[in-house]
């Protein structure tokens, strides 16, 4: 007799990639071309050399457990960098109440969902809102924890940012939070202030927990996007209902390094570290020293955000006035209208050797059979600058 699974993971679905995997396997790509790939978030960009520089100056400490809610020179380099980086009223953010690490935010992310959703809410089945398109990790934290995903359209006609002030009121009564992405995955938007604010509010007069997702923040090109600790200080109360959700993955182009933070109400983070003492991964603490470091230091982040400037500098002269092309407010993704996305993916992959990730993998199907990620791909600027350039070409050329 067969062992059971939890049939939750049914209703999660494959991950994106291994859709995109099912879509191109079958598929040579164009026999003249190298391969590039677009499809994965991940910089290619060096990894900052204070990585392996603190990695060895501090080895001696692989010999240690780490403890859960990292080092206290880490939550200060954080509760610092967020100060400066939102211009933070002194003394809001106190790292030790306020701060731990994570190992990557998708981790972070997924169990947050784990130590949010209470068994029912007003009596009903607890409700967890998400944008839609969506980083996929989000659904799954929703369905596992046993609550009910809750899908926000996110489409051109929003903004492309969710609007969770329009959804009705029974169901922010029985939410029990709600990720806001901003800079958004896919579609690059940003939220504003004003937004940030009345996100915030909503979610302290229902009674939810706003997850602000902001792993993409220091990638911009026009203006530095504000993140939801700024709406925190402008309405005053504190960190209440709050949990903002960073990463070194982008900022500092260290994916492997798997940091991040979240910088949380101390109500929800002693849950949460209670959570993550029985089931969470602390950074291991030469990890965590580089990491440190790398909150301190701008210098590289600026480099990086030069080199994506320039990226989209040659995006804008490949796409401009083709394929609904915009220059995202944040992040490194061109999110292109293409009409049918899959076909596009596979055409690319075929015709031009470069693998892209077609748009409804990324979003949900809504209840009037529309999924709105389906006329689009996203492409990750990701490579070098030659890497780049070519690979813009192949597009244009190709679609
Ligand atoms: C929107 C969003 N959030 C979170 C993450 C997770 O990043 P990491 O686990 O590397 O910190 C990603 C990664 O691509 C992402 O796109």
């Amino acid at each position: 007799m067969a062992a059971p699974t939890n049939d939750r993971l049914d209703r999660v679905g494959d991950y994106p990639f291994d859709r995109l995997r099912a879509l191109l396997g079958p598929l040579a790509p164009a026999s003249n071309r190298t391969p590039i790939s677009l499809a994965l978030g991940e910089p290619q960009h060096t990894a900052p050399d204070i990585v392996r520089r603190v990695v060895e100056e501090t080895a001696a400490l692989w010999g240690k457990y780490p403890p859960m809610r990292g080092t206290p020179e880490f939550r200060a380099a954080v509760a610092a960098w967020l100060a400066r980086r939102y211009g933070l009223p002194a003394g809001m953010i106190d790292g030790d109440r306020h701060v731990i690490p994570v190992s990557g935010t998708r981790e972070g992310l997924f169990l947050v969902a784990l130590a949010a959703v209470p068994e029912t809410k007003v009596g009903g089945r607890p409700v967890v809102l998400m944008p839609n398109p969506f980083y996929q990790v989000y659904v799954g934290a929703a369905v596992l924890a046993g609550a009910e995903p809750y899908l926000v359209p996110a489409t051109r006609e929003t903004g492309f940012l969710p609007d969770f002030t329009a959804v009705p009121s029974d169901v922010l009564e029985r939410t029990a939070f709600a990720y806001l992405c901003s800079p958004a995955n896919p579609q690059g938007a940003v939220a504003s202030l004003a937004t940030l604010k009345s996100a915030l509010a909503l979610a302290r007069r229902y009674g939810f927990l706003l997850v602000a997702d902001e792993c993409y923040s220091e990638i911009w090109i026009d203006a530095p996007p504000h993140g939801a600790l700024e709406a925190a200080a402008a309405l005053g109360g504190g960190l209440d209902n709050l949990a903002v959700f960073q990463s070194l993955s982008k900022r500092s182009s260290a994916p492997g390094l798997r940091s991040g933070f979240v910088c949380a109400e101390a109500a929800f983070l002693d849950k949460f570290t209670r959570l993550r003492d029985y089931g969470g991964v602390a950074p291991p603490l030469p990890l965590l020293a580089a990491a440190t470091a790398l909150w301190q230091d701008e210098a590289h982040v600026e480099a990086s955000r030069a080199l994506y400037r320039e990226k989209f500098r040659l995006a804008e002269a490949a796409l401009a006035g083709r394929l609904g092309y915009y220059r995202p407010g944040g992040g490194f993704y061109l999110w292109l209208d293409v009409g049918d996305g899959e076909a596009a993916a596979r055409k690319l992959w075929r015709e031009a050797a470069v693998r892209v990730l077609p748009g409804a993998y990324l979003a949900r199907t809504d209840a009037r059979g529309h999924n709105p990620g389906a006329a689009y791909i996203r492409c990750a600027l990701v490579h070098d600058l030659d890497t780049t350039a070519e690979v813009l070409g192949r597009l244009a050329a190709t679609l």
